[in-house]
């Protein structure tokens, strides 16, 4: 056991055992240990050895389930507190230096007050626990496009995790060197364990939560959650909130992006890069499965959540998936919406608040038609399909090896990433956005991502309905002025000489009775290859007031009878509702612009905007040939 094995002199530890000899690392785990005072140190070396030694430890604890090894081969169930289920984003500070250096979108607490809060917090935190250094590369090892980050946590569950999600252990210290750049990541579950007092199978401190990201100094601490980004700190917190700060500073894009090759039938291969909110499909859009009768099309997957994205010397952009996982959400995800996720956690993975079935495997809303006659559910107790609550919660989820996804992509870990032609941006609008619009140009492209906007999903928090803008799926991952990102995608443009096209989408629109008008998932590739073809320059448009569209024919409708009139109706721009939604972009700028933070570009897209709707019909349609 990893426990048994670590004497009780936690300071020793980390000299004795230590494999780097890297002073700032040692340094950092030394301040930490004594301020964290754990019983034990752990240096994770990420072998197969040790991630079987932590499941063990795991199943011990009663946080992991282990699955029935012929349904699941090594798999394992976790369920955590009911308190603690999703990201806090109400409890993510961005402590900047000055406040408005963190922007009107992001809670801020003045740095010297939450270092000494943080202080506090994580004095004597870990008592009778054992603190992991887990050593982990965002990236491929060793690219130059990767980069390095260390966490410090008391979360056996998030070592496991993060041996599926990042690159992790001794071949890190050995990119790493003597005195390589590294992000140092703190995280506890905030729970700590007295002598003698019993543990729980998911120790956390719900009443006492703190998502803190120092971005100048591109620092990370993590108090009182153990789920998903919250703790996993390689995700949201450095790949996202550190990582979008480090990139405006450096002139490279971290985006909250999918990226896929979408493959034609000559062969040719084209690489897309998507953002779209939690819950909104990315991860489904990533793993596409083309309809059969689009002969030759195929998608392959490079990432499903994160982009980093860099500019080459011939001028265009190239992507990289820091992430080595995916820490997908299971509800909604079956054989027939997105067989390859399927695929991917059909083994060696960890489900989260998932049900669990009577022969040892896992379920989850959505899986399958018909319901299981009996499960455990997330919270462990009986279900049956009469039970009033879901058998898994909304927001559970699965961590699982990317390199098991049967599309995924050949180059997907090609340290100098793939080149990125189109840009899809795309949130949950049942009402007044388009299938799919091009923009006339860049400016209005960043424009059109810049105003975004999507119906609420629980990962976001909030009433499930309700409306709220997240620029480039942004808003809760920018870790700086908002207005200041929006200038950097605009001076990345300028720099450009292979400009990717840019494009807005929406799977989601409704009809009067409510079902949705367009059928989504592999019909998607209907969009893509539109898409692609006007990457390539073999594909027609027209203008309307939002922006550039297919029309009818332009689209590959083979294997699905679909009207030409509800294609009309999924691309009609009303103008009252256009104004209307021109005014609230108005009003959503306003912060911006009282900063000084808004470019200046934004407000010619404006009045561009208003003078296409007055100009246009009262019910813009693509023509009807
Ligand atoms: C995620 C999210 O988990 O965006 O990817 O919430
Ligand atoms: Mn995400």
């Amino acid at each position: 056991m990893i426990e048994q094995q670590i004497t009780n002199n936690p300071t020793a530890q980390i000299t004795q055992q230590a494999p780097t000899s890297h002073k700032k690392v040692l340094e950092f785990v030394e301040k930490f240990t004594s301020l964290c005072e754990p019983k034990a140190v752990y240096w994770c070396d990420g072998s197969d050895e040790e991630y079987k030694r932590i499941c063990d430890l795991l199943v011990e604890k009663g946080t992991f389930t282990k699955l029935n090894p012929n349904k699941r081969p090594n798999s394992y169930l976790a369920r955590s507190n009911p308190k603690d289920v999703a990201r806090v984003e109400a409890r993510t500070f961005i402590c900047s230096k000055r406040e408005v250096d963190a922007g009107p979108t992001n809670n801020w607490i003045d740095p010297e007050e939450m270092r000494e809060k943080l202080m506090g917090l994580f004095k004597g935190c870990m008592h009778g626990r054992t603190l992991y250094v887990i050593p982990f590369s965002m990236g491929p090892l060793g690219s130059k496009l990767s980069q390095i980050g260390i966490e410090l946590t008391d979360s056996p569950y998030v070592v496991a995790n993060m041996r599926i999600m990042t690159r992790m252990g001794q071949k890190v210290w050995d990119v790493l060197g003597e005195d390589g750049f590294f992000i140092p990541c703190c995280h506890s579950v905030g729970s700590p364990l007295e002598e003698g007092a019993p543990d729980s199978s998911w120790p956390c401190n719900p009443e006492n939560t703190y998502i803190v990201h120092f971005p100048e100094t591109r620092e990370i601490y993590s108090f009182g959650s153990g789920y998903g980004g919250n703790a996993l700190l390689g995700k949201k917190c450095l790949a996202l909130r550190i990582a979008s700060k480090m990139a405006c500073d450096e002139d490279w894009l971290a985006e909250h992006m999918m990226i896929s090759g979408i493959e034609s039938p000559d062969g040719k291969k084209t690489y897309i890069a998507g953002a779209f909110p939690s819950a909104c499909g990315k991860t489904n859009l990533a793993m596409l499965i083309p309809p059969k009768e689009m002969t030759g099309w195929k998608v392959s997957t490079v990432g499903d959540d994160i982009a980093w994205i860099h500019k080459g010397e011939d001028g265009a952009l190239y992507a990289i998936n820091p992430e080595s996982g995916f820490f997908g959400v299971a509800p909604g995800t079956s054989a027939k919406t997105n067989k390859n996720a399927m695929e991917s956690c059909r083994a060696n993975t960890i489900f989260t608040n998932v049900a669990l079935t009577d022969d040892g495997d896992v379920w989850w809303e959505g899986m399958t038609d018909e319901k299981p006659a009996h499960l455990i559910d997330w919270r462990g107790n009986d279900w049956t399909p009469e039970s009033p609550t879901p058998a898994a919660h909304p927001n559970a989820r699965f961590t699982a090896p990317a390199s098991q996804c049967p599309t995924i992509d050949d180059r997907w870990e090609d340290p100098n990433g793939v080149k990125i032609e189109a840009f899809l941006f795309g949130g949950r609008m049942s009402h007044n956005v388009p299938l799919v619009i091009q923009s006339f140009n860049w400016a209005h492209g960043v424009y059109l991502a810049s105003v975004m906007g999507s119906e609420k999903t629980a990962a976001a928090e909030g009433t499930a309905g309700e409306i709220r803008r997240d620029p480039f799926a942004m808003l809760p991952f920018c870790g700086y002025n908002m207005g200041d990102y929006f200038s950097h995608w605009l001076n990345i443009g300028r720099e450009l000489s292979q400009m990717p096209l840019i494009f807005r989408v929406n799977w989601f629109q409704k009809d009067e009775e409510g079902h949705f008008m367009w059928p989504g998932f592999g019909d998607n590739m209907r969009v893509l290859k539109w898409i692609v073809e006007r990457v390539r320059h073999t594909a027609n448009a027209v203008e309307c007031p939002l922006g550039l569209m297919p029309e009818y024919e332009d689209l590959d409708w083979r294997g699905l009878d679909y009207p030409q009139e509800k294609f009309v109706e999924l691309m009609t721009v009303d103008k009252a509702e256009g104004l209307r939604e021109f005014e609230s972009q108005r009003l959503f700028y306003r912060p911006f612009a009282e900063e000084q933070r808004l470019p200046k570009e934004f407000v010619h897209e404006l009045a561009l905007l208003e003078l296409r709707l007055e100009r246009s019909d009262e019910v813009w349609k693509p023509r009807k040939k």
